[in-house]
């Protein structure tokens, strides 16, 4: 196993379309998916695209933290365990593919190795199914929501040249982490002196 490199926004190889995994079972997709993992690790991600590491192939993983889903509101008590948005173990999906559901959007903070230090607001779809072949070479079905729809959306986006910038709609919602957490909190600061 290894840590790779992460190409950086401007890098070639994020900008263009992957080519399909013909074998997911071949040694060097195992290997592949290995060096993903840890370097994803290393680099305290969430989430990470072949690409990202300098390979043009339709490989992603990720996974979904336990308490990342804060500002997801259907969380509540009585709810029944909603498995869409729950946390979701380290997975690897091959050759993904996404069928967007219904028509609601939520915009979140989102982030990316390959944009080190920056954050922007990014609305994508709430809901989605998605499709691809296991390392096993099992066939994946779900459906996914909330911040679980989201990483999905991001890490596949890469597959197909795109990176989160290119998603939003409003650049003035994109900068670096400290500032934006500085601006943020500022709001929140002055939203709590206009409260009655
Ligand atoms: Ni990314």
């Amino acid at each position: 196993m290894a840590i790779l490199k992460i190409a950086r926004m401007g890098h070639p190889v994020l900008s263009r379309p992957a080519d399909p995994v013909e074998d997911p079972t071949a040694p060097e997709v195992r290997r592949l998916i290995a060096d993903m993992v840890e370097t994803m690790v290393d680099a305290q991600g969430v989430g990470l695209a072949a690409p990202q590491v300098h390979v043009p192939r339709r490989v992603v993983i990720f996974y979904v933290p336990g308490d990342e889903d804060e500002d997801d509101d259907d969380d509540d008590d009585e709810a029944p365990l909603d498995d869409e948005s729950s946390p979701q173990p380290l997975t690897v999906l091959i050759n993904p593919e996404i069928e967007i559901l219904g028509d609601e959007t939520s915009t979140s903070w989102e982030g990316c190795l390959s944009v080190p230090g920056m954050t922007g607001a990014v609305s994508r779809p709430d809901r989605i199914r998605y499709r691809a072949l296991t390392p096993e070479g099992e066939i994946l079905d779900r459906t996914a929501s909330g911040f679980h729809a989201r990483v999905v959306q991001h890490e596949c986006d890469h597959l197909d040249g795109i990176l989160y910038p290119q998603r939003m709609t409003d650049l003035g919602q994109f900068g670096f982490n400290e500032e934006m957490e500085r601006r943020l909190r500022q709001e929140a600061a002055a939203e709590e002196d206009e409260a009655p």
